[in-house]
């Protein structure tokens, strides 16, 4: 029987794809925030989990090491999404990608004035982008995380960061400037897995995009 694998980080990915899943008729055997395996058994024999960093999930799908997983397209968007089939948007852990500077900053007039911004951010990708399109001058400082910290201690300008309730930013005085993009997450599928594993693919695709509707 062939075998399928499927990339998911843990977390509100894991949390979110747990339905959809469920709905295709899959279950993990156990729970991937008490357990420290990192390839999770399922119901079905056939089907198992590799339980990856959220960043990491295209790659493990690139190279085929999963036949599928489920990222967000600020991951996609940095990986790149080389070699990658994303046939649907799954609605799931929803937010929006903003640039984000501390209350007392003047943001707009620095923009008008052709200011140049230093900005951190862990999505360098999409922050170049944004900014090449409006022409404006930026220093991008890659962070991993937590990037709210670096308006507040002199790192940067500004921030590009995800927002979902805007608590983050309340907690740490500062306040969203700009809406780059809203955020979701998506299905992604190996292409040469699709042609060859399709009998059991398909059926996995058709469940999914029943539930998300
Ligand atoms: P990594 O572990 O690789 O550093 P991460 O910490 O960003 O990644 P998660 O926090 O699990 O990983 O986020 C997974 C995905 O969920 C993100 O890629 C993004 O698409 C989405 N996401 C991130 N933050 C939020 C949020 N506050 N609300 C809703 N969705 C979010
Ligand atoms: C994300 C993002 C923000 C926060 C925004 O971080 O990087 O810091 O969520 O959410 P809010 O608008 O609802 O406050 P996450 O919770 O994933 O933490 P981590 O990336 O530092 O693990």
């Amino acid at each position: 029987m062939t075998d399928i694998t499927i990339a998911l980080s843990k977390g509100r990915i894991f949390d979110d794809t747990a339905p959809l899943l469920k709905a295709a008729g899959i279950e993990a055997l156990e729970d991937p925030e008490s357990s420290r395996k990192l390839i999770l058994a399922t119901n079905q024999p056939n089907v198992r989990l590799v339980i990856v960093r959220a960043s990491d999930v295209p790659t493990y799908v690139q190279y085929g090491a999963a036949d599928m997983g489920i990222a967000g397209k600020d991951v996609l968007i940095e990986h790149g999404g080389a070699e990658l089939y994303q046939p649907l948007d799954l609605n799931i852990a929803r937010c929006k990608m903003m640039v984000a500077v501390p209350d007392g900053f003047d943001y707009e007039s620095a923009v008008q004035q052709g200011a140049r911004l230093r900005v951190a951010t862990k999505y360098l990708q999409t922050a170049r982008e944004h900014f090449a399109d409006k022409g404006v001058h930026v220093d991008l400082i890659k962070l991993y995380g937590s990037m709210e910290l670096a308006p507040l201690v002199g790192l940067a300008d500004a921030i590009v960061d995800l927002v979902s309730t805007g608590n983050t930013l309340k907690a740490n005085h500062l306040r969203a400037v700009e809406e780059i993009m809203q955020i979701s997450s998506r299905l992604i599928i190996n292409q040469a897995a699709l042609k060859l594993k399709q009998p059991i693919i398909q059926p996995i695709l058709d469940a999914f995009t029943d539930a998300v509707q």
